[in-house]
């Protein structure tokens, strides 16, 4: 029988307070058991002293056995159940062959321990007592005799384990207890072969812990058994590939293999050398004529040819018959000036200066000394031609401060004659000659000094051509056989005349030689002539004529060469009046004996400008329809105009500066004048002609080179034309196919105001200039926006003054500039100007009208078109630049402008306001001596 297998507690107390109690104080234990008999309690006093000399064996046998295992203070109760199932597997495979097993369930059946207890234990203690072990004394018996014995050890068979787990699970079943063991208590497998109560082994632990005090600190357990093989990882990532191995032993020699497919046909092999040409064959009999082809699309019509180079000059005529040697000739005409040179580079700019000392301390006005604008490009160094009759104005823009004064004077000292009265010098911006005399021929000269040194000047050369002219003042001369004879005549002539003699009627040209002396003597535009007949002879009597040529006409004047007898007694002839050929001068006569001054006023006095530029390609007469007329658009009131903040006009117009090639012919680029920073001043916005729904903005030019908008903006209603501005902020522009101007603010991206303007025309009809692509023109300067646009059935220009805030019509002007013969417009500084073309490569800028005083100034601007294609100018005044759209080129123009001071008195401004911006000459001719 197992020793250890007797192990019975009681279940009714509990095990823990049992033991202690019992262990701790017999004789309090004796008092409570009043059932038993003393000699039964002594008894049981004994077996649990057995039991805790046994529990201190086991103790002192399991440090021994210090392999198995260690028991430490704070098991958990399962680990300390392991603990307790390998010490007690390790003490039962040591007593085990002595042990009897059941071998059979019926046999183990027939023992139950809730039947028989008393039996088997019995059974079991006669054969504990057989047998003799090292580690049990004998007589062990758990619990008391009276009640069924505890649970105990049971050993079996291995083989009959599953078996008995499947009674006890039938026990379970039936008796519905927790577990299969006495009491309804659960079996713990301590082997394969053995099991034990739960509660008794618990039981046993317990009382173990609570009996025994600790021992001293056991030393460190051996590392436990090698633990069973883990799973098989998952595969590590493969390593690095190895170095080749050496090639293996050359296998043996396989099989021969089966034949393989054919192969892909070879590359055609290079041609042969062409064969001999064949006899050509007899020709075949005609084909059906095919039928026509279909015609082909026209072709896209050519480019534009180049402008083909001039033709070369013709040949030379014959030479003509020699003339007879001329007396040394008239100073000739001053040569054409040579061409003008490369450009320089450009100086710093700047101004000379003067600070001006009062009292001992600098005042803040600087003195400029004066300058004359325009004086370098000199249009005064070549002369200017005039004919007899015509007028002349002499324009001379002298600026600095303070105020210049202009004088006028002849460089060569001669006084300046002023109709029936002559001057040693003028005052004033302007010279005016009326019916230019001979006498005017000569170099003027524009002094502009304020005194602030040095003065400036500026010198006109004035030639006025006319026919020759001949004074003669002995046309009948007297001389006797055998003497000479002495003829003379005074000519005036400009250019310089070919001069000489003819005998009439023969025509015979005189020559200069022994017989005829000829000589001239020439001073300015005059000059004289004289023949000198050396020896006179009969044939010599008759006519002679002084002949004068130039290219405006041909004069000659008449002589008589007669006998003297000295026989004849003569009376001398008494008149000695001179004898005149050809045309007079025009009687000089100055603008006040022309027209008198007013009062009264000179309704026939013609306004100069009328006569002007007949000679260019659209006169400006024709622009401005006969006389210019300018009347407040419609019949409506104005809220009236703001005035004018900058008072200037343009006096040049610089090259074209390119910027980027954009493949379309309407597009618009734009800057804003008036930024809020000069970020947004950098910034350009582009339309593109086929996207009339969108505003691209690029942040600067760079970008806008690389064609990359920083933002586009969708418009809320599409635009119309090329002609838009931005403009402080938002974008102006003309609705599509509406009489409607808009304004949408860049910033929140909406529209914040629209407005339908009168007289606008939303159709082709409406196309503004030659280009007919605009129905309306924006334009900003430093006044603010404008409005540019036309006006069913007429073909005048309509201009008018915005409110750049809410669009509001502030004026609005009709006048009669025609629109469509002016290839575009633009405003600066309240002056419309007009561009005579956009298609011409050189063209000008003729018209300025200024629209706050209602008059033409007078400006003559070039401009170029360097693609031919100019379809938007539009002007910004923060950078002082034209900007345009030619043929998909970004183009700019510098420009320059004199400021007026509008503060300026009216006295001061209205002396000849155009002669202070530009300096020059005009010549009027009159109507009527054309
Ligand atoms: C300069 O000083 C004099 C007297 O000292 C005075 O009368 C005159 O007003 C002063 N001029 C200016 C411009 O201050
Ligand atoms: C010259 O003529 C212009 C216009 O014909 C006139 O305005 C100007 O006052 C004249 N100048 C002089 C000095 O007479
Ligand atoms: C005119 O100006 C030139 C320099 O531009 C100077 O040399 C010349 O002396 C001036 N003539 C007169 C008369 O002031
Ligand atoms: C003209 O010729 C004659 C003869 O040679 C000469 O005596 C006379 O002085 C000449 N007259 C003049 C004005 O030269
Ligand atoms: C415009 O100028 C006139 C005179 O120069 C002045 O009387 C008027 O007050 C000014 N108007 C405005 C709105 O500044
Ligand atoms: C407007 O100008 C065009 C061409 O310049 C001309 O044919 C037309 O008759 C003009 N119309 C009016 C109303 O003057």
């Amino acid at each position: 029988m197992p020793s250890l297998g007797v192990l019975g507690l009681d279940r009714k107390q509990p095990p823990s307070q049992g033991m202690s109690e019992t262990c701790e104080s017999p004789d309090e234990e004796q008092k409570n058991d009043n059932n038993a008999t003393s000699v039964y309690l002594a008894m049981v006093i004994l077996i649990f002293c057995l039991f805790t000399l046994f529990t201190f064996l086991l103790y002192i046998h399991v440090n021994q056995l210090a392999d198995v295992a260690v028991f430490r203070e704070n098991l958990r109760s399962d680990e300390a159940i392991a603990e307790i199932q390998q010490i007690a597997r390790e003490i039962f495979r040591r007593e085990l062959q002595e042990q009897r097993f059941w071998d059979t369930i019926e046999e183990r059946d027939r023992f139950d321990p809730f039947q028989d207890e008393p039996l088997v234990r019995n059974e079991r203690k006669t054969a504990r007592e057989r047998r003799s072990t090292n580690l049990m004394a004998e007589n062990i018996v758990f619990g008391n005799p009276g009640e069924p014995a505890g649970p105990e050890v049971e050993f079996f068979n291995p083989k009959l384990k599953h078996e008995l787990e499947k009674k006890d699970v039938e026990i379970m079943k039936k008796s519905g207890l927790k577990g299969a063991a006495p009491g309804g208590d659960s079996w713990v497998w301590l082997t394969s072969y053995s099991r034990i109560p739960y509660e008794a082994i618990t039981g046993f632990c317990r009382a173990t812990k609570e009996y025994c005090p600790p021992g001293p600190q056991g030393l460190p357990g051996v590392p436990g058994p090698k633990g069973n093989r883990g799973d098989v990882g998952i595969p590590g990532p493969p390593g690095l590939d190895g170095r080749e191995g050496k090639p293996g032993a050359r296998g043996p020699k396989g099989e021969p293999g089966f034949p393989g497919n054919p192969g892909l046909d070879g590359r055609d092999g290079v041609p042969g050398e062409p064969g001999l040409d064949g006899v050509p064959g007899r020709a075949g009999a005609d084909g059906i004529p095919g039928k026509d082809g279909k015609d082909g699309i026209p072709g896209l019509d050519g480019r534009n040819g180049e402008n083909g180079k001039d033709g070369f000059p013709g040949p030379m005529g014959p030479p003509g018959p020699t003339g007879m040697p001329g007396s040394s000739g008239l100073s000739g005409p001053r040569g054409r000036p040579g061409k003008s040179g490369t450009n320089g580079t450009p100086g710093i700019p700047g101004i000379n200066a003067w600070k001006v000392k009062v009292n001992g301390t600098f005042s803040s006005e600087l003195l400029i000394p004066p300058s004359i604008a325009g004086s370098e490009t000199m249009e005064s160094a070549k002369p200017v031609i005039v004919h007899e009759g015509d007028h002349l104005r002499l324009r001379c823009a002298a600026t600095g401060t303070p105020k210049p004064h202009v004088e006028w004077r002849r460089e060569d000292r001669l006084p300046i004659s002023v109709g029936s009265w002559q001057a040693s010098s003028m005052a004033g911006h302007t010279l005016n000659i009326t019916k230019v005399n001979r006498v005017h021929m000569g170099a003027y000269q524009c002094l502009a000094d304020n005194g602030v040194p040095p003065a400036a000047n500026a010198t006109f050369f004035i030639e006025v051509h006319f026919a020759p002219l001949i004074r003669v003042r002995n046309q009948v001369v007297y001389a006797s056989n055998g003497s000479h004879a002495i003829l003379e005549c005074e000519i005036e002539a400009f250019p310089e005349a070919i001069k000489y003699w003819e005998k009439f009627p023969e025509g015979k040209l005189l020559e200069h030689g022994r017989r005829y002396r000829i000589e001239s003597h020439i001073d300015g535009y005059k000059s004289t002539m004289r023949l000198n007949m050396t020896v006179m002879q009969p044939q010599d009597y008759g006519e002679y004529h002084c002949i004068s040529k130039n290219e405006m006409g041909i004069t000659r004047a008449v002589f008589h060469v007669q006998d003297r007898n000295p026989y004849i007694v003569r009376p001398l002839p008494e008149h000695t009046e001179v004898a005149i050929f050809g045309t007079m001068p025009p009687k000089k006569e100055s603008l006040d004996d022309l027209c008198p001054p007013p009062p009264p006023p000179c309704p026939d006095c013609p306004d100069p400008k009328d006569f002007k530029c007949k000679d260019t390609i659209v006169s400006l007469f024709d622009l401005i329809g006969g006389h210019l007329s300018i009347t407040p658009t419609g019949n409506r009131s104005y809220p009236g105009l703001p005035n004018r903040t900058m008072d200037c006009v343009l006096y040049a117009v610089g090259k074209p500066v390119y910027h980027k090639f954009t493949e379309q012919n309407y597009g618009s680029w734009l800057k804003d004048p008036t930024p809020k920073n000069d970020a947004v001043g950098e910034k350009i916005w582009a339309t593109k002609e086929n996207d009339s729904f969108r505003l691209y903005e690029y942040a600067n030019k760079a970008v806008y080179r690389n064609n990359i908008p920083t933002k586009s903006y969708r418009l809320e209603r599409p635009f119309q034309g090329n002609a838009h501005v931005v403009l402080n902020g938002s974008f102006y522009y003309n609705e599509k196919n509406q009489p409607r101007i808009i304004r949408y603010d860049l910033s929140t991206e909406r529209q914040l105001f629209y407005k339908d303007i009168p007289d606008l025309v939303a159709n082709a009809s409406g196309h503004l200039y030659t280009t007919e692509y605009n129905n309306v023109d924006f334009s900003v300067d430093d006044n603010g926006l404008w409005l540019i646009y036309s006006t069913p059935g007429s073909n005048n220009t309509l201009v008018a003054k915005l409110d750049s805030h809410n669009l509001d019509v502030l004026y609005s002007w009709n006048i009669s500039v025609n629109h469509r013969r002016v290839g575009e417009m633009f405003i600066v500084c309240g002056v419309l100007y007009a561009i005579d073309s956009v298609t011409e490569r050189n063209t000008k800028i003729r018209l300025a009208l200024d629209l706050y005083h209602g008059k033409l100034l007078d400006v003559n601007l070039a401009f170029t078109n360097p693609f031919r294609k100019t379809t938007t100018v539009g002007y910004n005044h923060r950078s002082r630049e034209l900007y345009t759209w030619d043929k998909g080129n970004q183009l700019t123009y510098p420009i320059r402008y004199h400021e007026i001071g509008y503060n300026s008195s009216s006295a001061e401004k209205t002396d000849d306001l155009s002669a202070q911006l530009q300096t020059g000459v005009d010549v009027f001719h009159d109507s009527g001596s054309e």
